[in-house]
């Protein structure tokens, strides 16, 4: 499998084959690191950490992944350069790419991603917009293939607010993979209904299934549930709004006993904000396995880098 010289800007942009490659070449570089084994696939490579908002996981597994392999990282936070207001995307783009090897930008707008991809000419990689979070379903899915030893047949049901990143990118890797995927929410936060019908294709074609329902019933047969924040980075003034639509959807213990199997789980992003989408309680009865998938994240997004810019 070559994906050299590629961008990872949304999971659409790649197949089940691809996806799979990722995760395997994840497994296998986290199996390495747990003996003490790191590489020099990236020696030589400057990469550029573009972060318009706040990161701990994301910022971490970038700089970690990239100096296990032997690169250096540079840090550009929101203060630290002219990005979008000084200087044009484009200009900063051309800039960039003339001297570093791979982006990674975390930010508001989609665009603006991928505006970096199509200017600088080198590989970038998103760590987080508005719209989507790819890097981070590349370690949900490592943590699923950890728990349950595939990813093909799951049902997955995410519970919260299923117009956000998690949600559509949650949404596009599990029809994808075939994973069977429900959003649980009010339906003043259902997504887009482009994307919907979107994955519904992936799904047919995958063999899964697509529901956006706001019965909570639908948990029935889960193997897990996600959460996420009710409210973003950039939607903090939203939160007494949040609060009142998603109450009715906190993941609690009677909304875990109703999966009905003793064997589902629970997958979070992190950060998360105990007391509003998940309680104290049921956090703590999966943090083994949440804590797995924060670590994860380290060994997907060393794989990312390794697989589209390693030598
Ligand atoms: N899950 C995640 O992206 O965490 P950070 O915001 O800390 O990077
Ligand atoms: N939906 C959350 C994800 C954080 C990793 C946010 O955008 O803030």
């Amino acid at each position: 499998m070559n994906l050299k010289g590629r961008s990872f800007l949304t999971l659409k942009d790649f197949t089940q084959e691809e996806i799979s490659y990722l995760l395997e070449l994840s497994a296998d570089l986290k199996a390495k690191k747990k003996k003490g084994i790191t590489g020099n696939r990236l020696k030589g490579k400057n990469i550029a950490l573009i972060f318009e908002k706040p990161s701990t996981r994301t910022r971490c597994s970038f700089t970690i992944g990239c100096v296990d392999e032997g690169g250096h990282p540079e840090y550009l936070g929101r203060e630290d350069i002219q990005l979008g207001y000084k200087e044009s995307i484009e200009d900063t783009a051309r800039v960039l790419g003339r001297m570093f090897d791979g982006i990674e930008f975390r930010g508001f707008s989609q665009e603006t991603v991928e505006k970096l991809a199509k200017y600088s000419k080198v590989p970038v990689w998103n760590g987080l917009t508005d719209t989507y979070h790819p890097t981070q379903i590349l370690a949900d899915f490592l943590t699923l293939q950890e728990q349950f030893g595939h990813l093909n047949g799951l049902k997955l049901v995410f519970v919260g607010d299923g117009r956000n990143n998690m949600a559509n990118s949650l949404m596009i890797g599990c029809a994808k993979m075939g994973v069977s995927f429900v959003i649980l929410a009010p339906e003043a936060l259902y997504p887009d209904k482009e994307l919907v019908k979107e994955c519904e294709q992936y799904a047919k074609e995958s063999g899964s299934f697509i529901k956006v329902t706001s019965n909570l019933e639908e948990v029935q047969g889960a193997d897990a549930l996600y959460t996420d924040v009710w409210c973003s980075m950039g939607e903090e003034d939203k939160a007494a709004e949040r609060v009142a639509l998603l109450r009715p959807y906190q993941v609690n213990k009677d909304l875990m006993q109703k999966t009905g199997k003793d064997t589902s789980i629970l997958l979070h992003c992190l950060p998360a904000v105990k007391g509003n989408e998940v309680t104290e309680e049921i956090f703590e009865k999966y943090a083994d396995v949440i804590f797995d998938e924060a670590e994860n994240r380290m060994h997907t997004i060393k794989a990312v880098m390794v697989a589209t810019l390693g030598e």
